[in-house]
């Protein structure tokens, strides 16, 4: 099946004239990442809005500061339940195994640039299973302790230490994820022909042997 999908997106680009490439992600995966981002920089600017007042002008971008008082929550609950379904369909590649660690160890000659020093890797490599699995957890904090102080409805069935608490949890949940957030991204443009993965759908043979050789593997790209 996956051999399947490599030569036929082959015989489509041998038809344009264009370079081969391997499927990365489908429509579906990719409209429901773009949705998750979108929800992000959403729930984050509102978020930080309250944060610090250095950052109160962003409540002009949300219709004033009631407005994103009102939204903030909103955008919250939906950027989670997107999560939720981008989660079902990443997490099983994003399982450690022993070749992680290794991994793990070797990632300064990574930042050195002598990637040909590292590990062969699957469909993703280590560093971006703990990014996946730091917005998972910092997700879940912030969905479960935003309820705890979302005034005017969820809020009266905490105790007033309970509610203290969960604001610490929330902003400290939310300030890792936007750092990892960011990391995410830098990685994205850092690893040249990424971001096309999530745009197109697709990835060149080249990158895909250098950065995921296992995976292109799996893929029917080497025997
Ligand atoms: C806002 C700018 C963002 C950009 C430019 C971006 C870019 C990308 C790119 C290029 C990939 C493909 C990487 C690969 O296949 O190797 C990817 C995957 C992914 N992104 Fe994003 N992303 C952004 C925001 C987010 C946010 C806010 C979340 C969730 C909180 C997120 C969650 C994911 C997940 C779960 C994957 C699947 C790969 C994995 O499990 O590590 N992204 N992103």
């Amino acid at each position: 099946m996956e051999h399947i999908t490599i030569v036929r997106s082959d015989e489509r680009a041998n038809e344009r004239g264009m370079e081969p490439t391997i499927e990365r992600y489908p429509d579906r995966t990719r409209i429901n990442h773009w949705l998750v981002a979108l929800l992000f920089i959403c729930a984050a600017l509102s978020g930080l809005a309250f944060f610090h007042p250095a950052f109160f002008f962003f409540t002009a971008l949300f219709g004033g500061g009631v407005w994103t008082r009102i939204l903030h929550p909103f955008f919250g609950v939906l950027m989670v339940l997107g999560f939720v379904f981008l989660f079902f369909q990443v997490w099983r590649d994003n399982f450690w195994n022993a070749s992680d660690t290794a991994w793990t160890r070797r990632a300064p000659e990574l930042l050195k640039g002598h990637e040909d020093n590292m590990p062969a890797v699957g469909k993703y490599n280590a560093g971006q299973k703990i990014v996946f699995w730091t917005f998972g957890i910092c997700l879940i904090l912030l969905l479960i302790t935003g309820f705890m102080f979302w005034q005017p409805w969820f809020a009266d069935f905490f105790p007033i230490v309970l509610r203290r608490i969960a604001v610490v949890v929330h902003a400290l949940a939310a300030v890792i994820l936007i750092i990892s957030v960011i990391i995410h991204i830098y990685a994205a443009i850092w690893v040249k022909g990424s971001v096309q993965a999530m745009t197109r759908g697709t990835v060149s043979r080249a990158w895909a042997r250098q950065h995921h050789r296992l995976w292109y593997r799996d893929m029917g790209g080497e025997k």
